[in-house]
């Protein structure tokens, strides 16, 4: 059959409270059209991140009851490690209260000051905790990755002669160790391929560099290797998971993407020296080595979300109705990062709204008027979260995206039929549309807090 449906019944619905445009338009003044201030129950369709929004299996909360809270020794533990072993076969594995956590504490053991940390594009929080140790984050990923147009089917893919030159310019002593993020968040949620990993894990392995993998969205990553790279259509996802994990010397681990709950990470390694360290602050900062941050049942959680994030027809469902919104809205002339990534849609904003210049935040206004329309939340990646400098000065962002990130198994079809028809709509009337300038902003990280309002006139009509 052509049509791909959801491989799930569903047993436990929650409901959606509906909206109309007139209490929309108060929520967001309230918010002051910040789309972070808004009551997550007066959101019709919540597309803010995929990150710790999935919805667990009828097994997974079977296996929560059975989670043992035991201080030390948890059997919740040891079928977290087998889980986990079974698909990334380092030989420690601790668990962590998010991803996060496990970048603090590899970091923290790995990396002094001037050191630097080579990343096809680091995410956020983990350019941060390199950068709270002083040390440096470097984004390689190839030039096609930074291109929302081009179609390159691994545009996470990092830049190897790059990679080379800077093994070179900076010497082995300075980079303790290199990373390579699947998919590629920062950069659309893109894959990396196995012959880009393979060809970093030899250079490391002839640099003697440790190399490690942020393996969020590890197994969206291996479907697209199954459907795009060239040998692996008749190779399991687990084959490739495992193949991939082995090119490696650890990982960090948020679960709150591919290990299908709403907490939980890990840091996995095998360096013996870099273990007693890493375990040392993990029960200095997180707890014993077999709960981390976690419940007993959150670790069985887990160690049963590993097993259904590997399956073919969650994976097939999961793409599809992320590629099937993307195709659509491609046919419609709305102009997207392409290819479509993983976890999200991106809208390219500065395309979508070109009378409204950067600095009056494109991005902002789509992601309020797709709110106002139909009660969506996205995020906007442009102006707003990275045009801000230390120096308080302000510069139009690379790209004004507005991002629809889709929770695991939490939506059907008619909802993302729904959020088409609210696109479409607002792109029908996108000249409409008026740019925004910031009221109130805290001095970092404005976009979670910063305050908005409409300007009167855009800037470009005004110029003409
Ligand atoms: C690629 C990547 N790395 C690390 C993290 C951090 O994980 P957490 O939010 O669990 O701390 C995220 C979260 O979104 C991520 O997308």
């Amino acid at each position: 059959m052509k049509t791909i449906i959801e491989p799930f019944r569903i047993k436990s619905v929650e409901p959606i409270k509906m909206t109309t445009r007139e209490e929309r338009e108060r929520y967001l003044k309230e918010a002051h059209h910040n789309l972070f201030g808004l009551h997550s129950e007066n959101v019709l369709i919540d597309l803010l991140t995929d990150s710790g929004t999935s919805s667990m299996s009828a097994a997974q909360w079977a296996g929560m009851m059975i989670g043992d809270e035991s201080y030390a020794g948890s059997p919740s533990y040891m079928r977290f490690e087998k889980a986990v072993k079974n698909l990334m076969p380092y030989k420690y594995v601790m668990p962590t209260h998010q991803g996060r956590a496990a970048e603090r504490i590899l970091f923290s053991v790995a990396t002094k000051p001037g050191d630097i940390i080579p990343n096809n594009t680091h995410f956020d929080t983990t350019r941060a905790n390199i950068e709270a140790g002083k040390a440096v984050a470097i984004d390689l990923v190839i030039e096609e990755g930074k291109d929302p147009a081009n179609e390159h089917p691994f545009k996470g893919n990092m830049d190897i002669a790059k990679l080379e030159a800077l093994i070179a310019e900076k010497g082995t002593e300075n980079i303790p160790l290199c990373m390579i993020t699947i998919t590629n968040n920062s950069g659309g949620g893109q894959p990396v391929s196995l012959a880009n990993i393979k060809a970093v894990s030899n250079i490391c392995k002839q640099h003697k560099i440790p190399f490690f993998i942020d393996a969020c969205r590890f197994a969206e990553n291996a479907w697209f290797i199954k459907q795009r790279e060239e040998g692996y259509q008749n190779t399991s996802i687990p084959d490739i998971v495992r193949e991939i994990f082995s090119l490696a010397d650890g990982c960090t681990m948020s679960a709150k993407k591919d290990a299908l709950v709403n907490m939980g990470g890990w840091l996995a390694l095998n360096d013996d020296k870099w273990e007693e360290q890493c375990r040392n602050v993990l029960i200095l900062t997180e707890g014993f080595p077999t709960y981390g941050g976690l419940s007993g049942r959150d670790l069985e959680a887990i160690a049963i979300g590993l097993d259904e994030v590997v399956d073919e027809d969650y994976l097939k469902y999961r793409m599809a109705s992320t590629a099937y919104v993307g195709d659509r809205l491609t046919a419609a002339g709305v102009p997207i990062v392409k290819p479509v990534g993983g976890h999200a849609i991106y809208i390219d904003a500065r395309a979508f709204l070109p009378h409204i210049s950067p600095l009056e935040y494109p991005g902002q206004t789509l992601a309020c008027e797709l709110y106002l329309r139909g009660g969506i939340r996205g995020c906007e990646i442009g102006t707003v979260m990275f045009g801000q400098q230390p120096d308080g000065s302000e510069h139009p962002a690379a790209m004004e995206l507005v991002r629809l990130a889709i929770p695991r198994r939490v939506y059907t079809e008619s909802h993302m039929l729904y959020v088409l028809e609210v696109i479409l709509e607002t792109w029908e009337n996108r000249d409409s549309l008026r740019g925004m300038k910031i009221d109130q902003q805290p001095s970092a990280l404005r976009h979670f807090t910063a305050r908005f309002s409409y300007k009167e006139t855009n800037a470009k009509k005004e110029a003409a």
